[in-house]
């Protein structure tokens, strides 16, 4: 465990040495995304200035953050959100997909200062977040 990480929530901790290290990672989330789904970049076709890009990330991160805290409305969010992107032609098992590409952004943006306590707590909370989820 390196001397930057703290008793307090591992996500949270890595999350903040994510924004040191590069800043706002929306830009590098969507490229992956749409490297793995090129078939969704279509959607975001309106979002010229990617508002709803950064906006939905950001509301993803929150998730991961109120999943890790106090668990007050991310599950039940993120279920209400698969079945409304289902409308809008995003299949459930590519939504699911989402986290795992942020998290590999993550991984990508830290190289070597990527913990093993970051390797366990990011794949705890994707393990936790999509067992929720399957039992809303
Ligand atoms: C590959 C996966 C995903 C794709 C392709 C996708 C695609 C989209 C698109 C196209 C919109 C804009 C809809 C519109 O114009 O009305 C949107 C909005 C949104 N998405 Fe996703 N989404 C994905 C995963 C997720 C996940 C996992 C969440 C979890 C919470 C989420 C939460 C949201 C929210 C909250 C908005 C509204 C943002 C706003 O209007 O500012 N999305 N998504």
């Amino acid at each position: 465990m390196s001397a930057v990480e703290t008793e307090s929530n591992p996500i949270e901790d890595c999350l903040e040495r994510i924004a040191a290290v590069h800043g706002d990672p929306t830009d590098l989330v969507y490229e992956r995304l749409f490297t793995k789904h090129p078939e969704m970049r279509e959607l975001f076709l309106l979002d010229r200035d990617n508002s709803v890009k950064g906006n939905m990330l950001a509301q993803v991160i929150e998730c991961f953050l109120d999943f890790t805290g106090e668990k007050h409305y991310a599950t039940s969010l993120i279920a209400t959100e698969k079945i409304n992107h289902d409308q809008i032609g995003v299949p459930p098992e590519t939504f699911e997909t989402f986290f795992v590409t942020i998290i590999d952004t993550f991984r990508d943006i830290l190289g070597d200062s990527w913990t093993e306590r970051d390797e366990t707590e990011w794949n705890r909370l994707l393990v936790g977040l999509n067992e929720a989820v399957a039992q809303q």
